[in-house]
């Protein structure tokens, strides 16, 4: 997947921008404040239907006006095209996929798989359960085309049991608490059986980049699996009953990255932590690109914050290989080091919101 043309109206300091990208690497360079991590916003805004910075989207809207557009024409793995585009105010979002309107991001994130790079990004690591939660589900949702109707049975499920938890309606928690179990257990399934396949891709990628040793990811299923998931929802029944939600299940679900068995976040360093980050995700791009030939657009925001100068050249020499979509900003084009080896490259250099090819 590839965007072929994309236009940009009011995001940020972006009042209208159009463009036509390289399928391949796209290098955007400004300086401070010029509008590089708006531009990079935009598009993930496109594929996600949220920003990747703030949870208010209406802060992401140019000031001057009260709703945001980014649209692009695409071109799909199978060669057919695609014509993608959101509409996001301060309340309302509307998605447009080839002229017919979905309220479903995910027909969005399905038709544009995006990963980001950003220098928060190692938060991932050093922040709580949710956000790994959204990334191992995201590998699984582009994985395995079962996984999103099973997950939404489970949180229909799980909404309809905490309801009566609240409620202490005791008679139909039976009921769902069947439910729960039948989908939560093939939650869990896909997500183990994801990180199985995942694991030796981020162990290669470990290698070219940090080397660092007994690497292991562990999924954390959110129950103690020691015993059946049944059961501990009726060990939990009295909590449940006392605080009015569910404590046990794949909705707690996390994974735990190891180092020589201990967890990484307490025993690598902060560069270490930003490199682990960045081969989780290409290693979930890699794994869409093996699985499938179907190949996620990759955003990194700041490279130089990013990456000392050797794992600067390896992860260009890395990216033109896999051969995907990439915007790669930076303030500096010298921070982009020697580009001589690559080919079909843009270069784009904004300022003041505005986007020129160079
Ligand atoms: N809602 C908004 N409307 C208009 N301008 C905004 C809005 N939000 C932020 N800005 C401005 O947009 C500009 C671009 O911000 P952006 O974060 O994209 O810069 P950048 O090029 O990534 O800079 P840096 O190199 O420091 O990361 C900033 O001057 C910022 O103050
Ligand atoms: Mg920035």
């Amino acid at each position: 997947m590839s965007l072929v043309k994309l236009d940009i109206y009011a995001v940020r300091n972006i009042q209208h921008l159009t463009l036509s990208p390289s399928p391949t690497l796209n290098f955007i360079v400004g300086a401070n404040a010029s509008g590089k991590s708006a531009f990079i916003e935009a598009i993930y805004i496109l594929g996600r239907a949220r920003s990747f910075r703030t949870p208010s989207i209406k802060s992401v809207i140019h000031f001057a006006h009260n709703q945001l557009l980014v649209s692009a024409q695409t071109l799909q793995s199978n060669g057919s095209q695609l014509h993608l585009g959101i509409q996001l105010d301060s309340k309302n979002f509307c998605c447009r996929i080839n002229q017919e309107n979905t309220q479903k991001r995910s027909d969005l994130a399905y038709a544009l798989p995006l990963q980001i790079i950003h220098p928060k990004s190692y938060e991932l690591l050093d922040a709580g359960p949710q956000l790994r939660r959204e990334f191992l589900d995201w590998g699984v949702f582009n994985d395995n085309a079962n996984f999103l109707p099973v997950w939404r049975h489970f949180k229909k499920a799980l909404a309809q049991r905490n309801a009566l938890l609240k409620t202490r309606e005791l008679k139909q928690l039976n009921v769902w608490d069947k439910e729960l179990v039948y989908y939560g257990t093939i939650v869990n399934q896909y997500r183990e059986d994801y990180l199985q396949k995942f694991k030796p891709l981020f162990t290669a990628i470990n290698q070219q980049f940090l080397d660092l040793p007994q690497l292991d990811i562990k999924l954390i299923s959110g129950w103690d699996t020691c015993h059946d998931f049944h059961a501990v929802l009726e060990a939990d029944r009295e909590k449940d009953l006392r605080y009015g939600f569910t404590h046990s299940g794949p909705h707690r679900g996390d994974f735990h990255l190891l180092v020589e068995q201990r967890l990484a976040k307490d025993v690598v360093s902060r560069g270490q932590l930003k490199l682990l980050v960045m081969a989780l995700k290409l290693a979930q791009v890699q794994l869409l690109a093996n699985e499938h030939d179907h190949k996620a657009c990759l955003l990194i925001d700041d490279f130089a914050a990013e990456l000392d100068v050797l794992n600067r050249a390896k992860l260009l020499a890395y990216l033109a290989q896999l051969g995907g979509q990439v915007f790669i900003t930076a303030t500096e084009q010298a921070d982009l080091g020697d580009l001589s080896q690559l080919s079909n490259y843009k270069m784009f250099h904004v300022e003041h919101g505005n986007i020129k090819q160079v």
